[in-house]
């Protein structure tokens, strides 16, 4: 019992230490001219869907819930807004090459189609990202028109 209690105190030191170990949550300042909602000036309905189900971990829009303040939840999360960011970043969106561009709108619509993204472990906390058949295929057919129609 001794032992049992010894791990405990040590345990709970060990959390409220990590604590103290910054997480970066400053989302960049979005520039309109490099931003992908401005720049292809995307219709309301699909930009509400793109806020709702991708913003958080595809933009410099991120909204981080009470428990992303939490350690060590803050640091899964964290992650997954870098490697998200690294990835596809919609408000530097202006930045990327046509070739980069292109394969972006092509992956984000296997993505949407194939269930992939957004990452299942995220629609369990944000209820809404949990987009329907419809706002799948409407999101779909955005990035395919795009691709189509050639000006990205
Ligand atoms: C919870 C965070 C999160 C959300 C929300 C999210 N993604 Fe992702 N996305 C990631 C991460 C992390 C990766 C990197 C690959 C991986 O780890 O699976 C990624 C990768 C991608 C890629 C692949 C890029 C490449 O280089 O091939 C595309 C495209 C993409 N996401 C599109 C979307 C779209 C579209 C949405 C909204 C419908 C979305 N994602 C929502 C985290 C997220």
């Amino acid at each position: 019992m001794k032992t049992f209690k010894t791990v405990i105190y040590w345990f709970l030191i060990f959390i409220a230490v990590i604590q103290f170990i910054p997480v970066d949550r400053t989302n960049k300042p979005v520039v309109k001219k490099d931003n992908f909602v401005n720049v292809l000036q995307t219709p309301e309905n699909v930009q509400h869907i793109l806020i709702k189900a991708c913003y958080d971990c595809h933009s410099n829009e991120t909204v981080y819930p009470d428990y992303a303040y939490v350690a060590p939840v803050s640091w899964s999360i964290k992650s997954h807004v870098t490697k998200g960011r690294k990835h596809l970043n919609l408000s530097e969106w202006g930045t990327l090459n046509k070739d980069l561009k292109k394969n972006m709108l092509e992956n984000s619509v296997h993505s949407v189609k194939d269930y992939s993204m957004p990452l299942p472990a995220y629609i369990t906390r944000h209820p809404a990202a949990n987009l329907t058949k419809a706002e799948r295929s409407l999101l779909a057919d955005y990035f395919e028109g795009i691709l189509k129609s050639n000006k990205y």
